[in-house]
């Protein structure tokens, strides 16, 4: 290892020699082909499947990705939909801040850009919803941008390869790494070379450098990797701060309109905003359970049938869920509540917080 690595930066970090063009030789015989949103510069699709891909698996991806580009083929089609149109189709994708940012990112690329994305990863950056990463994998993807990606994938291979210390909770050595990226990208690269480049750094974070149990023994710069080298390709990237997940119970009021034959309604409220789950449609939810009951008639509250309670984890919150079951005979709305009855039927046009969505599919 230490025989091809050479320091730009003595004392600090050393550069591994050959790191991009074997990556990008690595990516275009070993790394994921054929997604549907590769061989494409066409910044709309890009620009799509890299804000569903921020915090969701591919697997998953992959079914709501054509579905969203059939019913809005282009930006403008996106920018004159309604926000609920918006968000039913990105129900259960989770992470909802995105669908919001993303209707808006349509909106102002349409009212400020004549409806073209912006070309570079610095003019992309100030558009709703696209971070540094995501612009600048726009870029390279598109245009060919030499420019590096750095999302939390990409973090964990490069301060492996790098065996670099700086704490990654901390916005210095953050920027000290994004410099480090940029340091090793190819020189002079063709454009077909950027995508390979950068898809080659994503593929490599997500197949092979986990984050637990690293496959390095399939690793294409496993010789240049001096966290590797040194055995200790666990202890890095290094992060001191951890997130404190709060715990968090709801009560829900799931009121059930039965009707004599066909399926049943829901009384639905559309979430406040700011908050979770804002813009979806979900039960009434209560922080207790006397709450929820003193919102009703006492000859309702009696009628309250628990269900069983649902565990849900959010970034920085672990819901539990407690649905209390209400029938009511026909659509009526018991006490002075907010909301609307939606249909059995209807409920896939809605948008719902996964674990609604689930409860009620059991009640239907
Ligand atoms: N994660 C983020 N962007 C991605 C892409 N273009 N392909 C696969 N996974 C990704």
């Amino acid at each position: 290892m230490s025989a091809e690595a050479i320091a730009v930066d003595p004392g600090r970090v050393a550069l591994p020699m050959g790191f991009a063009p074997r990556l990008i030789e690595w990516q275009r015989h070993s790394g994921r082909s054929g997604l549907p949103w590769q061989n494409t510069r066409d910044p709309y699709r890009v620009w799509l499947s890299e804000v569903m891909l921020q915090q969701t698996q591919v697997s998953t991806v992959l079914s709501y990705y054509p579905r969203f580009l059939e019913r809005f083929p282009d930006v403008r089609a996106l920018a004159a939909a309604s926000p609920d149109d918006v968000m039913a189709l990105w129900s259960g994708l989770g992470y909802y801040s995105r669908a919001r940012n993303l209707h808006r990112c349509a909106q102002a690329v349409v009212e400020h850009h004549r409806g073209v994305f912006p070309d570079s990863a610095e003019q992309l950056e100030t558009l709703p919803g696209i971070g540094a990463s995501t612009a600048a994998a726009i870029a390279a993807f598109c245009h060919g941008q030499r420019i590096s990606i750095l999302d939390g994938n990409v973090r964990r291979v490069l301060s492996r390869v790098l065996a670099f210390e700086g704490d990654l909770a901390q916005a210095g050595p953050q920027r000290e790494l994004w410099a480090l990226a940029q340091a090793l990208l190819p020189h002079a690269p063709a454009p077909e070379d950027m995508t390979a480049y950068t898809q080659g750094l994503m593929d490599l974070g997500a197949t092979v450098c986990q984050r637990t149990k690293p496959l390095c023994g399939r690793c294409p710069v496993q010789s240049v990797c001096v966290a590797h080298g040194t055995a200790q390709t666990a202890r890095f990237p290094v992060k001191t701060r951890r997130v404190a997940r709060r715990f968090e119970n709801w009560w829900l009021l799931v009121m059930r309109a039965t009707v004599a034959d066909g399926r049943p309604s829901f009384w639905l409220e559309r979430r406040p905003a700011p908050g979770i789950w804002a813009g979806l449609y979900c039960p009434p939810v209560y922080t207790d359970e006397a709450a929820l009951q003193s919102a009703l008639s006492p000859a309702f509250a009696q009628r309250l049938h628990p269900l069983e309670p649902v565990s849900h984890s959010l970034t920085h919150r672990e819901l539990r869920l407690h649905p209390l079951l209400l029938d009511v005979p026909g659509e009526q709305a018991p006490g002075d509540l907010q909301g609307q009855w939606v249909a059995a039927e209807a409920l896939t046009g809605h948008g719902l917080p996964t674990p609604v969505r689930q409860l009620l599919a059991t009640l239907s």
